[in-house]
């Protein structure tokens, strides 16, 4: 193990030294990032056998794992971090902890105005935590590590241990594809696919500790390339019928996949596959061909339509959502109105939409911002307005029908549990506790904006 990129900086003034039995995470961000906290987890019970507590304030160790996606994320991570300091003035033995994309990309800006953080580090060097909180201790310093020469962390984190319902398995990290707007490529790196048999061991871990759903994560899923034991190079597809037939696995999902990469196969996948649940969130982020290609997606309007055409010749009731980017530098009315026009077309279950943000380091942060904020507004408005009455309509749909809900956890009303359908709508229903992991069948009864309700029938 190098250590010389873990870089030593000031050095902090004595105080007791940590007690390491309570651990608090903060997770920012997408998917990817919910699985990188369930490692840092795994590693510190490993490592240290501690345990995960609820709050900040019972924590020797606190880990922020940021997310640099959209505006202000810096803003939120500084004004969280003050929360922080306050419990440190208290109790100056904890450690804090800064990983994920903010880390990433700010690195030892972050100790420089927030001197009480202990470590910085990124997606690919959380690996190292158990290592850099050693060195925290023994020698009172504060380490920076954003290095990311090659993805290794895969190799050294411990297995799985699960929740006993569902799992995330990182199948591939970062993302060669520099869309103009995006962060990603530069807080995650390039594209690396993870060899077949280590995502099918942790699947099988995971499925081996009573986990009965699996999603398989990327960035962009279906630019996955693995090479198997005997060094021939599987892609996405091949991969999610392996998968599939893991013992014990009932529900497999993935995300998030490109629109230019995906494939007649990976339709067909949703017809052929009786685990892989029917929903797909399939981002197009805009319908006019000139902002599409503006913002290097690589395919255009007329490419997209076909795709969704064919998931629903292969999977009838597939569910379908997309994420939407409105006041992209130089967006027209009409540049937005060929984006309703898609939606209308779509007809999404789902929709997830955004105003443009500059990113620093991105391309599309070196042309003006030129969409005034009064108007990216009205646009937002304009397709929030539209994407939730399909949504609305899409959840209506549901009312008497008989679906499968894989319970998830209690409701905030009292005697209710909460679970999702194969199609991942939220359902509400009158329930057990006991019933947590199980898929229990639900009889439909009434449609809200982002939910169901329902009622158990009975056998
Ligand atoms: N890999 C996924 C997207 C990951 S980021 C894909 O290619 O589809 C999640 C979403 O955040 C994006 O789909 C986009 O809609 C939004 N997003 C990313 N950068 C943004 C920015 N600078 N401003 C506003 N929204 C952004
Ligand atoms: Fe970002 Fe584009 Fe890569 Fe998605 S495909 S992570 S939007 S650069
Ligand atoms: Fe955010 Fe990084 Fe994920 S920027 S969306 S946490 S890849």
């Amino acid at each position: 193990m190098r250590t010389s990129n873990i870089r030593r900086s000031m050095k902090l003034k004595k105080s007791p030294p940590t007690s390491l039995d309570t651990l608090f995470i903060k997770t920012y961000g997408c998917q990817m990032n919910e699985y990188d906290s369930s490692r840092m987890l795994d590693l510190m019970q490993e490592a240290y056998g501690m345990r995960l507590v609820a709050s900040p304030e019972d924590a020797d160790v606190i880990l922020m794992n940021t997310c640099s996606i959209r505006e202000k994320a810096e803003d939120k991570v500084y004004s969280e971090l003050g929360r922080y300091r306050k419990l440190k003035e208290k109790r100056p033995s904890m450690i804090i902890g800064v990983g994920g994309c903010v880390g990433q990309q700010e690195g030892k800006r972050i100790q420089q105005r927030a001197p009480y953080v202990d470590a910085v580090f990124g997606p690919q060097t959380y690996h190292k935590l158990p290592e850099m909180i050693h060195k925290i201790r023994r020698d009172r310093v504060q380490v920076t590590d954003t290095d990311m020469p090659e993805i290794e962390k895969f190799d050294h984190l411990p297995a799985p241990k699960g929740n006993g319902l569902s799992g995330f398995v990182t199948i591939m990290e970062g993302c060669d594809k520099f869309c103009t707007f995006c962060v990603v490529p530069y807080t995650r790196g390039s594209e690396l696919s993870r060899p077949v048999e280590d995502v099918l061991e942790e699947c099988g871990k995971l499925l081996a500790t009573g986990t009965t759903e699996i999603s398989l994560l990327g960035q962009n899923v279906n630019a996955y390339r693995g090479l198997s034991k005997d060094g021939d190079e599987w892609d996405f597809t091949m991969l999610l019928y392996a998968v599939a037939k893991l013992d014990g696995l009932k529900r497999l999902r993935f995300s998030t996949s490109h629109p230019m990469e995906m494939t007649e196969e990976m339709a067909a996948a949703f017809g052929d596959i009786p685990v892989l649940m029917p929903y797909l969130h399939l981002p197009v982020q805009s319908g006019s061909n000139a902002i599409l290609k503006a913002m290097h997606r690589g395919h255009n309007r007329d490419d997209y339509f076909p795709l969704i055409e064919s998931l629903r010749k292969y999977c009838p009731d597939i569910a379908l959502s997309s994420d939407f980017i409105v006041g992209y530098p130089g967006e027209t009315e009409e540049d937005f109105e060929a984006t309703l026009d898609l939606v209308r077309r779509v007809n999404y279950d789902f929709s997830y939409c955004f105003k443009y943000s500059p990113r620093p380091g991105t391309p599309a942060a070196q042309s003006e911002d030129n969409v005034p904020e009064a108007i990216k507004n009205e646009r937002l408005q304009r397709l929030l307005e539209l994407t939730r009455l399909q949504t609305r309509q899409a959840m209506v749909k549901q009312i008497g029908r008989a679906v499968e809900v894989l319970v998830e956890k209690e409701s905030k009303k009292e005697g209710e549990m909460q679970g999702r359908t194969a199609d991942y709508r939220i359902v509400h229903f009158k329930g057990q506790v006991r019933q947590i992991g199980q898929i229990m069948p639900v009889r439909i009864t009434e449609a809200y904006g982002q939910s169901l309700h329902g009622v158990l029938i009975l056998a």
